[in-house]
């Protein structure tokens, strides 16, 4: 794997960060995760404009403006070819003597790589996924995408420890999220999602996800979802720019619903694959391969 640190493009073993970085002091900075199929990056400028909005919400000015982004995640690409991947990337205010407020002068560390995307195989479509509940331990700004990430690492090991894919959010009474994902739920045909706000990642897949659904004539609506209507509903779904679109059919070790995956998924999953191999196919979309 070759991966990105400062413009060098080296193998992650050789690109080394001083423990003085911000990053590792404080989880000072922020990151993204954007998917690419056949080498082409997916919903690139929505990434990106997240990114922007994250960097200015923790005021830090943006280390590659212009085009750069696109070039570097291209190249970096190129450097690792193979099937479908995610890149990650991830932005910090850089190395300063530690002291909680902003140095005054300071070099930003940006840093990425690639990982693969398990493929969604036959077992999620025959079986779906389980959740959990927990609380919501996180901060005030879940908007921002920080790379501060304690409470979703605890939530998702608390999925983990009870053999469950994903945690599943709840604060004061309301679904906001999961710890690496949005949330759907589908009660009589009508598509819910926690609004947007500082509860919750304006997921690009989120967003993307209610185009299609709401092009194609679904009633989707974003409304806060109470814990009792998550749990009565018929279908669950999670949502991020890795996992695409699950469902999920154990809640709390239980099987939930009649414990198989929904039919309104399955049609969501299938109108979501369509338009996403359809916005693939834009010219100038794509990532050349040497
Ligand atoms: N996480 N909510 C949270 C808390 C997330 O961490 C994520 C994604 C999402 C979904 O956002 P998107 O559709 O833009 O991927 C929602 C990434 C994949 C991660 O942390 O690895």
């Amino acid at each position: 794997m070759i991966a990105y640190l400062n413009g060098e493009y080296l193998p992650p073993e050789q690109a080394c960060i001083s423990p003085l970085d911000r990053g590792f002091l404080f989880g000072d900075g922020v990151y993204e995760v954007i998917p690419s199929y056949g080498g082409k990056l997916f919903l690139l400028d929505a990434h990106l404009e997240r990114l922007g909005r994250s960097l200015a919400a923790i005021r830090l000015p943006d280390p590659i403006p212009g085009g750069g982004w696109s070039v570097m995640l291209e190249r970096l690409l190129r450097e690792n070819p193979g099937g479908d991947r995610s890149v990650y990337l991830q932005v910090t205010r850089g190395v300063a003597p530690r002291d909680h407020a902003f140095p005054g002068h300071a070099t930003a560390t940006v840093f990425a790589m690639v990982s693969p995307i398990a493929p969604q195989g036959p077992t999620v479509a025959g079986a779906g996924v389980s959740a959990i509940t927990a609380p919501d331990q996180r901060w005030g700004r879940c908007d921002i995408k920080s790379v501060a990430l304690l409470a979703n690492v605890l939530a998702r090991q608390q999925a983990a420890d009870h053999a469950a894919v994903e945690a599943i959010l709840l604060r004061d009474g309301l679904l906001t999220e999961g710890a690496a994902s949005n949330v759907f739920v589908v009660t009589n045909d009508v598509v819910y999602t926690t609004p947007l706000g500082p509860a919750i990642l304006p997921g690009i897949t989120r967003d993307f996800l209610l185009g299609v659904l709401r092009a194609r004539g679904w009633d989707c609506r974003e409304e806060p979802v109470p814990e009792g209507a998550l749990r009565a509903a018929d279908e669950i779904w999670l949502t991020s720019s890795t996992k695409e679109v699950l469902p999920v059919t154990r809640l709390d070790g239980q099987p939930f619903g009649d414990g198989q995956p929904g039919p309104v998924w399955r049609e969501a999953l299938d109108q979501y694959r369509q338009a996403r191999d359809r916005a693939m196919r834009v010219p100038g979309n794509e990532v050349a391969h040497d």
